[in-house]
């Protein structure tokens, strides 16, 4: 039995009382990325699974390393990620480094056997995901991509509601994503070579997935992304090279199934603060009823029929947390809490063992699409989506 509190992300997060066979060695956990996602969802989601444990710290940066080891409790720190994926203390790895190391760090782990949870976008094109996808498949190893908004309630009610019929036969897919971020340096992210593209990868290719996970396939988008910010000031008002990617883009789609999506995403909408998490609204239009999903409230959904106005109501405890999770729903920000779940399907799936959702084959599918939208916006015209078929 189990029961103690974790300092995350600035609050006291209590863990709920839950039992772990003992007899189960914990699956040994080495984060390579000490940035900001692994501080604000990675590590809180393996400090709450008693059946992980965070053994290693990875980072080029070695204060950084240092600095977290011990902030996180990790037992031993390298700047070199070859060194996680040859040790035999090491089961698994979780990948949130910048977009171009991704290939090369998965592919190093995955031949040494380790699984992977990798961040998105998995590359910077489609042709470098499908080298991962391979290479995992080949070595037999667990593998998903962390493609985090799936596991907000409201979009797992969402998906409830659609596949038991609920919403009617789905038409209209919408996504929206606003952000008002500082037109200042997004480091890394604004060099083509090191992120692959900007808004498109980093926040529209989530939606991408969702609408995938949701709909079916696309066969065709046409989509446009700008760059408006510049860029060319640091936080700290030095000047750096100026952005090399978008800061907005649009999609239109048209799936498999005959329904039609529209996606828009920015980080100069100014004024849409929603307490730091923007404006994020997800919504599907059916033959029977509509319904939403905001990032900002994501254990409530609206549904409006043609009998009833969109109305907010709960989602059912049932769809707060995954199965068998400890996280208690009560406990912690709505809107950064579920993110946790993340690690406890990862690690579920090595432990059943099956195939982690989402894994690396939707991390595929997602980039071919985005893929797509910028050959879309070069060549000003609708293009083809490439069928892949799963490994
Ligand atoms: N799923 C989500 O919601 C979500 C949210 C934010 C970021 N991300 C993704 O996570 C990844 C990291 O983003 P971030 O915001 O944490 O970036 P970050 O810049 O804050 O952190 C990246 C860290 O990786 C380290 N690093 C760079 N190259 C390395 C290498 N070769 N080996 C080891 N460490 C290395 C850097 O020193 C840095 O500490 C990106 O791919 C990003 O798209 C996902």
């Amino acid at each position: 039995m189990l029961s103690t509190s974790h300092l995350v992300a600035g609050t006291v997060f209590m863990m709920a009382t839950m039992s772990f066979p003992p007899s189960i060695p914990p699956i040994r956990v080495a984060i390579v990325g000490a940035g900001a996602i692994s501080e604000f969802q990675h590590v809180p989601g393996l400090q709450l699974d008693p059946r992980a444990e965070l053994v290693a710290v990875c980072d080029v940066d070695p204060q950084r390393a240092d600095l977290l080891l011990s902030k996180w409790g990790a037992r031993w720190m390298t700047t070199d990620f070859h060194e996680v994926c040859h040790s035999s203390d090491v089961d698994a790895l979780i990948i949130a480094t910048p977009n171009d190391t991704h290939a090369p760090i998965t592919i190093a782990a995955v031949q040494q056997g380790k699984h992977v949870l990798c961040e998105k976008p998995l590359g910077r094109t489609a042709a470098e995901v499908r080298s991962m996808v391979q290479a995992a498949h080949r070595a037999g190893v667990v593998h998903m991509t962390g493609f985090t908004y799936r596991f907000a309630p409201a979009m797992r009610y969402l998906r409830h509601l659609l596949t038991t019929g609920a919403l009617g036969q789905p038409r209209h897919f919408r996504s929206q994503r606003f952000l008002d971020l500082p037109e200042t340096s997004w480091g890394w992210r604004q060099v083509r070579d090191r992120a692959g593209a900007g808004n498109l990868f980093d926040m529209t290719i989530h939606r991408i997935d969702l609408a995938l996970d949701l709909l079916g396939p696309l066969t065709e988008v046409c989509g446009d992304v700008r760059q408006f910010a510049r860029r060319t000031l640091r936080e700290d008002g030095s000047p750096c090279p100026a952005s090399e990617v978008d800061d907005w883009s649009a999609i239109i789609g048209h799936f498999e199934s005959g329904a039609v999506g529209v996606w828009e995403g920015t980080t100069l909408a100014k004024g849409h603060h929603h307490g730091g998490f923007g404006h994020e609204w997800a919504e599907i239009n059916g033959s029977e009823a509509s319904a939403v999903y905001r990032l900002h409230q994501p254990n409530q959904l609206w549904r409006g029929s043609p009998t009833r106005d969109l109305t907010p109501e709960e989602v059912p405890a049932e769809f707060l947390t995954p199965a068998g999770s400890p996280r208690d729903p009560k406990e912690g920000v709505p809107a950064v809490v579920f993110r946790y779940d993340v690690v406890w399907e990862f690690i579920s799936a090595i432990l059943e063992p099956r195939s982690a959702v989402p894994d690396f084959c939707d991390g595929l599918a997602a980039q071919l699409v985005a893929d797509a939208v910028l050959q879309s916006h070069r060549d000003r015209r609708w293009v083809t989506i490439p069928t892949e078929t799963r490994p």
